[in-house]
């Protein structure tokens, strides 16, 4: 099986009980913590800033995957560096100079990744398709987390994961909305090996190291017929 990667989207946890909602994710075997930064004004939502993620950071060692939908980004990313990010992604909606803002986040020590909505076509990435270290596609429209999978997204992943090839790219591709048990194993047949899962992983009945443990199984077992262990 080609590696794959879990993150689950904190935003989705009880801040309350951040630290050990973060650890229980660790000792369960996830592999990032996706932290979704909405500005109220890209998204119609607002959560959480820098010195949130600085708290993700005081608690974990993971790498910390922050997905910027904020207006204006290129003046955040400074901000979110030192904060202690490792991953910054933007998106290409809301970048006047994608080259710019690629070689910024880089500069600044971080991976660089790009994202797009779901209404946005791949081919709005060309440009930066050599040059980025991780490609997101939204699965949902951006602001919520609990949202219903779109499966016309299927497609873009599997038109991404052509260009990443042509291009010899090792950048991770990632996918974000709607990532459960029955949809991680689709995403992961179009050629995505990063799953951000928010609900499916925090709101689990017996807790996020279940959740996390149950979205793991999902490619193991192949993920379908539709069975939760
Ligand atoms: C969507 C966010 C997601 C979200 C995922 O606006 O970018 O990361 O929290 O949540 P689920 O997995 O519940 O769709
Ligand atoms: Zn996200």
């Amino acid at each position: 099986m080609r590696p794959y990667l879990l993150a689950p989207s904190i935003i989705a946890s009880d801040f309350t009980r951040l630290a050990d909602e973060i650890s229980a994710c660790e000792s369960a075997g996830a592999d990032w913590i996706h932290v979704d930064v909405m500005d109220g004004h890209f998204v119609p939502t607002i959560t959480v800033g820098p010195l949130f993620v600085e708290a993700c950071r005081r608690a974990t060692k993971l790498p910390l995957d922050v997905h910027l939908m904020v207006s204006n980004p290129d003046q955040q990313l400074e901000v979110f560096a030192k904060a202690g990010a490792d991953n910054i992604t933007v998106h290409v909606e809301t970048c006047p100079n994608l080259l710019q803002t690629i070689e910024k986040i880089k500069l600044l020590g971080c991976k660089a990744g790009i994202t797009l909505n779901p209404l946005t076509p791949a081919s709005a990435l060309d440009e930066v398709l050599p040059l980025v270290n991780l490609v997101l596609v939204m699965s949902v429209t951006p602001g919520y987390s609990g949202q219903t999978f779109m499966p016309e997204m299927i497609g873009k992943v599997e038109e991404i994961r052509n260009k990443l090839n042509a291009l010899r790219s090792l950048a991770w591709l990632e996918v974000d909305g709607g990532m459960t048990y029955e949809t991680i194993p689709l995403m992961y047949k179009a050629g995505a090996n990063v799953f951000v899962a928010g609900n499916a992983a925090f709101k689990h009945p017996m807790g996020v190291a279940q959740g996390v443990k149950v979205l793991q199984a999902s490619l193991q077992d192949g993920g379908l017929p539709l069975k939760q262990p």
